[in-house]
């Protein structure tokens, strides 16, 4: 028999949604046909599927680590620890927000947004890939301008920068296309070979928003999560 004072308190206990103890699975951005929302457990066969078709050919590296061309069992393995490394880690000092896009609902890649001290800084960066046969069509930039709505509208960002190496031109397109404007080169590490790297920043003011609406639920919630609350938010 369970005793009194264990009964009396599980009687009362409030049952929290997976949500309402992690906000960024409330988080939701559309704009038009496209949806944002953080990766759950059952989105990574399709997501994983999405990669498998193919990101980008063995002419381009745009990622620090080839990872992509991987078979679909490795792939799956690799996004799965990468993806749930972010959510392990994640705190207002250091968080990452990989978020899947679909198309009319149809996964078709990641976008993402990753910040260091967020609540002094407020400067994410952001991170995309899509599955080869929607690119060139407008929905790299409109996944950008969406995330980059969400980050100075709702999460109350100062800048955002972004990054790719010289040789990948369809995503310094895009920086440009939205806003972005050149902060320098680098030298990065790709593959254990150094790599120029080209910065980017986008300011508020400069802000390339879509023509549709970007609507964006669980915004309240997330800004508490990362420290960043209002006044009247406590
Ligand atoms: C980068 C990426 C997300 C962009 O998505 P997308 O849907 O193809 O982008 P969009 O169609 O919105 O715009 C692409 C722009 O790049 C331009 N572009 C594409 N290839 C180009 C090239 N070789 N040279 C110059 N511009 C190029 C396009 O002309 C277009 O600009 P426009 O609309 O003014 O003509 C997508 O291409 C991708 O996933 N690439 C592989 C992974 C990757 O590079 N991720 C980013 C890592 S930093």
């Amino acid at each position: 028999m369970a005793c009194p004072a264990t009964a009396s308190a599980a009687a009362f206990l409030p049952v929290l949604t997976v949500e309402d103890l992690w906000p960024p699975f409330a988080l939701s951005i559309t704009c038009g046909p496209l949806s944002l929302r953080a990766m759950r457990d059952d989105d990574l066969p399709e997501l994983v599927a999405a990669a498998a078709d193919g990101i980008h050919g063995d002419d381009l590296r745009p990622f620090p680590r080839a990872w992509a061309g991987r078979p679909t069992t490795e792939l799956g393995r690799d996004l799965a620890s990468r993806y749930w490394r972010h959510r392990a880690n994640f705190s207002s000092d250091e968080w990452g927000l990989p978020l899947v896009a679909r198309f009319e609902g149809r996964i078709v890649g990641v976008q993402g947004a990753e910040a260091v001290r967020y609540p002094v800084l407020r400067t994410p960066d952001t991170f995309s890939w899509l599955t080869r046969s929607v690119q060139g069509r407008g929905l790299g930039t409109l996944m950008r301008q969406a995330i980059c709505v969400f980050l100075f509208d709702e999460l109350d960002a100062h800048a955002v920068t972004s990054g790719a190496y010289a040789d990948n031109p369809a995503s310094a397109a895009v920086s440009r296309k939205v806003g972005y404007v050149a902060n320098g080169t680098r030298l990065e590490l790709r593959d254990d070979a150094a790599a120029e790297h080209h910065k980017f920043i986008l300011m508020r003011d400069r802000l390339v928003r879509p023509e549709r609406p970007v609507v964006v639920e669980g915004g309240a919630a997330l800004r508490r999560f990362v420290g960043v609350p209002r006044p009247d938010e406590g």
